[in-house]
């Protein structure tokens, strides 16, 4: 059913495949169930194994390949840059890093960036911020609120930060100084507020969390809220940045602007990249506050720059959100044979449930059938495909999808 003329083809043979997933369990560090596969290369919309099985891709790295897999532009960019200059050093500005603060900040209406290579990073970059704002105005506040079900990472302030509630006593202690409050609950935040609070933080649309957007009357008195009292808005757009919602940045959907916004992700196309933005009034660090060996490093700069002019050229946001319409349409359109509820989201970050404890069997039964879905949890199905992504593999889905569904719930095959 897939195209697979275009991908070359891995050389590695079935032996070799099974001595490297015994090397694999025998010396990767267990973080995670994994299939017994071992991706070997991957172009555009597909991904292929070492077994010469393609697979659709509809997770994309995690929301991470926004131009699809080993994109041209980025393998240019990547070899310019790498024969001129791979890494001076933080303590040195250099020309893709101006370049690249210069279109970010153009683009997003912000003032100043900082990068790093992880959405956590970032997210932590922003932390130190809004605590050097309550340090500097705000009588020591210190206090960041966040919400319930949201995701900002894995170092530890980040899983203080995030409010999964499976995560409430994992490390303990905690890094102190968050509360978290029900999204869409504008009371509940409002009472969280104290002397104490510097910022609040949220994601636009909840991504780890199921896809559940925050509501723009929510959004408005949280803004008006923050002004009142001179308290950070930061948004984490790590998932929802660059394109992936339909709009280039999720907050353009709202009517706001932050104060803070984090990105990550698609911002590398699959190079480790992040970064933090700002406005001028929140230009605040000294040095020593914050830093990073590979902080604006030239490689990410320009593997940075090369992704986002192309998904501005493209237009790959107006690409999401067209596509992400159709997708829509045609999972409701499913919803009449099989029991798919709530589909939800914005662009090209999707989700719909399923019947309790169905989801990780879909996802499975449709990685076999070869395409790739996450299930974010027992019921959740989610969908992040590269920007992109076209109608034609839209319609290979649903076909897989379907195919899949009658099998599971109807016994068919
Ligand atoms: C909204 C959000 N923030 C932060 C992160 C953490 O990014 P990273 O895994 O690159 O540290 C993620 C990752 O899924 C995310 O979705």
């Amino acid at each position: 059913m897939l195209n697979i003329s275009s991908i070359e083809k891995d050389s590695t043979t079935n032996s070799q495949t099974a001595g490297l997933l015994e090397a694999a369990h025998k010396h990767v560090l267990f973080t995670v169930n994994r299939p017994d596969v071992i991706m070997a290369s991957g172009e555009g919309m597909l991904l292929l194994d070492t077994e010469d099985k393609t697979y659709l891709d509809f997770i994309g790295g995690w929301a991470v390949t926004a131009l699809g897999h080993s994109p041209a532009v980025l393998q240019q960019a990547l070899a310019r840059q790498a024969a001129t200059l791979v890494h001076a050093s933080p303590g040195f500005y250099n020309k893709p890093q101006i370049e690249f603060s210069k279109l970010l900040t153009t683009i997003s209406g912000m003032d100043k960036v900082f990068f790093t290579s992880t959405g956590a990073e970032a997210n932590e970059s922003a932390i130190k911020l809004a605590r050097k704002h309550g340090a500097l105005h705000l009588n020591g506040a210190f206090e960041i609120i966040t919400l319930t079900n949201s995701f900002h990472g894995r170092s530890l302030a980040m899983m203080s930060a995030t409010g999964k509630p499976q995560w409430k006593n994992l490390f303990a202690p905690k890094v102190d100084g968050f509360i978290h409050v029900p999204i869409n609950d504008i009371d509940a935040c409002f009472a969280a507020v104290t002397n104490n609070t510097c910022a609040i933080m949220i994601e636009l649309v909840q991504g780890e969390g199921g896809v559940h957007e925050v509501s723009e009357a929510y959004l408005y008195a949280i803004r008006k809220m923050c002004d009142m009292y001179g308290i950070i808005l930061i948004v984490d757009e790590v998932q929802t940045g660059l394109g992936r919602t339909g709009k280039l940045f999720a907050y353009e959907h709202y009517g706001i602007k932050p104060d803070i916004m984090t990105l990550g992700k698609g911002i590398g196309g699959g190079f480790p990249l992040s970064a933090m933005l700002t406005t001028e009034a929140y230009d605040l660090f000294q040095p020593g506050d914050q830093g990073g060996t590979y902080t604006g490093q030239p490689l990410a700069m320009a593997a940075g720059l090369a992704v986002v002019q192309e998904i501005l050229d493209r237009d790959l946001a107006a690409n999401a959100d067209l596509q992400g319409r159709h997708l829509k349409q045609s999972l409701n359109e499913l919803a009449n044979t099989f029991p798919i509820t709530e589909v939800r989201g914005k662009g090209l970050l999707i989700a719909f449930d399923l019947p309790e404890g169905m989801a990780p069997s879909l996802a499975a039964l449709c990685m076999e059938k070869g395409l790739l879905i996450n299930a974010s949890n027992a019921s959740t199905i989610r969908l992040m495909p590269p920007l992109i992504v076209e109608q034609t593999h839209i319609h290979q889905l649903i076909g897989i999808l379907k195919e899949a569904m009658e099998q599971l719930f109807m016994n068919v095959g």
